[in-house]
């Protein structure tokens, strides 16, 4: 499945909150109860200052991602690693969809833009709150999806930094203008601390894509669960 063809706003819990000793399980009932991608964050101790999971576990995890109609889910790999362009076919093989890195990891972004499409997934290109979306001026044509982070990256439960705000409004702008000229559509994810009380106002700032980890799967023993913290944010959501 094309990820641009899922729906207008799509929520893409991050497994960095799951429970690691039932994650086939977890992404299960994520998926059962309405989220749109998995969120696959994945750390080196090197360029975060945080450890993670690799392809194996990715791999580990594709025969669980399924959408309720059975279809496969579209797993959204973020990789916080450097360098970047040695795990890219790895993850592409153990089944990611979508494979996202940052541009201060990788020495030729426009070549690791390249590698990650020749492996037939969607490349993204993610910026941390102080990375200028500079790095887009010349890759626009190689880019499938943006990705703003909204906190520093390494750790799950983080508060939204607001500055996101006004780059989300800039990468909408910049995305709509291609748009324009090009025909073709770029997702515009935001990930770090979303929530159901600031998810509406996040997405009038141009996001469509929402990471959220400790939100949906801090949910677990709360009332409704997994499926009550989805309806609620896809409720937020329909306010906008
Ligand atoms: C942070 C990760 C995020 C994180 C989000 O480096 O990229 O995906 O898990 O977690 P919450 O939603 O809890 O901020
Ligand atoms: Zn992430």
């Amino acid at each position: 499945m094309d990820p641009a063809n899922t729906p207008d706003y799509r929520i893409a819990p991050s497994i960095l909150s799951a429970d690691f000793a039932r994650l086939g399980d977890e992404v299960g009932q994520v998926l059962a109860a309405g989220a749109d991608f998995i969120h696959f964050d994945v750390m080196d101790n090197h360029y975060v200052p945080n450890l993670t999971i690799g392809p194996m576990v990715c791999k580990a995890v594709r025969p669980h991602a399924r959408r309720p109609d059975g279809s496969d889910a579209i797993i959204d790999v973020h990789l916080m690693v450097k360098p970047v362009d040695r795990i890219v076919p790895d993850f592409a093989e153990a089944g990611a969809n979508i494979i996202s890195f940052h541009p201060e990891a990788s020495d030729h972004i426009d070549r690791t833009l390249g590698l990650i499409r020749e492996h037939g997934c969607k490349a993204g290109l993610v910026f941390n709150p102080a990375t200028p979306l500079g790095y887009l001026d010349y890759v626009m044509d190689r880019v499938d999806l943006i990705l703003i982070m909204s906190v520093n990256p390494g750790f799950g439960g983080q508060s939204f930094i607001d500055e996101a705000l006004v780059k989300l409004a800039d990468a909408r702008a910049r995305i709509d203008a291609y748009a324009a000229s090009s025909g073709r559509t770029i997702m515009l994810e935001v990930d770090g601390g979303v929530k159901v009380d600031n998810i509406a106002k996040i997405a009038k700032a141009g996001a469509c894509t929402f990471v959220a980890g400790s939100a949906v799967f801090g949910a677990r023993d709360a009332d409704g669960g997994y499926r009550g913290v989805m309806g609620k944010l896809r409720e937020a959501l329909a306010s906008v």
